[in-house]
């Protein structure tokens, strides 16, 4: 430089409100210095929201005053046995803020009633027999769930609730919900009755993972669907029922959004239940459409969720965000009709360079005309 660059105006506007993206920073801990890093990165595609998974099994990252012990003692490890960490509120609130300079807003994840053994191994009063299990760091799904009967649960989920949405601008607060394995049907209905009000009493809007179906979803909730190709019918059938009764959608099946699935059978990190998932399958579908029964009207936007069971630094982070990330983030964006993957793939591929300028590592997929380097 200096450039020169003619004058211009652009009219565009997003397709949807919400434009998501996901970080588990329960499974391997992130820093604000890592969790700056994705926000920016995110930022160059106008995603606008981004999703803090902050407890589950294997570690609490958020330090709360009405039960210290979650951050100290449930955040002190994660899979495979490292120190783990958490975040100070002055932390969580840097990280809003940030991501609030570019545009996003925090939408915080309290995964419950499974999910949760940082939580039990933290405080025994919150387990039904009265004992704490041992602190957790493999990558087992299920087996923990809050005891639905004891009063002290809900004293524990007002508290965190409260604390949590005091901490947060956005108007969201998610419950999780999703794989509740160990706690009974009956159990799980009984427990969302109890805790979306809540989440309302406390000013915020209730987002679940699609079992929330399963349960009575609130007015106005909004249930995130993360089924895959292999999904029973009757299970997407409910989340359409929900839908057209009123509970809004968000995207992430896993077989198209989920950037820790491997991209072939090659990809040294991430998993593959949900099969592999190159560039082509994670762009070429329409949100609109997707779930059959859905409403297109329903649907609040598109979410790319990345767990870290297998990922542990910034650069594990992009290489599997990128280059999926992207063409997430413009099917939230751009309209149905301008999606083409012929010339979609030209346009990624132009990407390239400026990834390798930033220092972001990313796949290169052999579905990407990538320019020689
Ligand atoms: C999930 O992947 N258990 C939401």
């Amino acid at each position: 430089g200096p450039w020169r660059v003619a004058g211009g105006t652009i009219t565009d506007t997003p397709r949807y409100a919400h434009r998501g993206a996901m970080l588990d920073v329960s499974r391997h801990f992130f820093t604000v210095a890592q969790v700056k890093r994705y926000i920016d990165e995110l930022a160059m595609y106008k995603v606008n929201r981004l999703h803090l998974h902050l407890s589950d099994d294997q570690g609490w990252r958020i330090a709360l005053k009405s039960w210290p012990r979650l951050a100290t003692y449930g955040g002190s490890t994660q899979v495979g046995g490292g120190p783990g960490g958490y975040y100070t509120k002055d932390d969580y609130r840097a990280i809003v803020r940030y991501a609030a300079d570019r545009y996003l807003t925090v939408v915080p994840e309290i995964d419950m009633p499974g999910h949760t053994n940082a939580a039990l191994a933290s405080y025994a009063e919150l387990n039904c027999n009265g004992q704490a299990p041992p602190l957790y760091t493999g990558t087992s799904v299920g087996f923990s769930s809050l005891c639905v009967p004891k009063k002290v649960t809900y004293d524990f989920i007002d508290d965190v609730i409260r604390e949590i949405a005091a901490l947060t601008p956005g108007r969201y607060l998610h419950i999780g919900g999703d794989e509740a394995h160990s706690t009974s049907h009956d159990d799980y209905v009984a427990f969302m009755d109890k805790v979306q009000p809540v989440v309302a009493k406390y000013g915020k809007t209730v987002i679940g993972w699609h079992q929330l179906t399963g349960a009575h979803p609130a007015k106005g909730a909004v249930a995130q669907y993360w089924g895959y190709d292999k999904t029973g019918a009757a299970e997407r059938a409910q989340v359409a029922d929900a839908a057209r009764n009123g509970t809004r959608l968000i995207l992430s099946p896993a077989d198209r959004a989920y950037l820790d699935m491997k991209y072939d059978k090659n990809t040294p990190l991430g998993l593959s239940w949900a099969g592999y998932v190159d560039v082509r399958r994670s762009y070429d579908w329409d949100p609109g459409s997707y779930l059959q029964g859905a409403p297109a009207d329903s649907v609040l936007g598109v979410e790319a969720p990345l767990w870290t069971e297998t990922l542990k630094t910034s650069a594990n982070l992009e290489y599997m965000a990128f280059p999926r990330l992207p063409g997430i983030a413009e099917l939230g964006w751009s309209p149905a009709g301008t999606h083409d993957w012929g010339t979609y793939r030209e346009r990624l591929a132009a990407q390239g360079p400026r990834w390798d300028a930033l220092g972001i590592d990313y796949y290169h997929s052999p579905e990407v005309p990538w320019p020689a380097r």
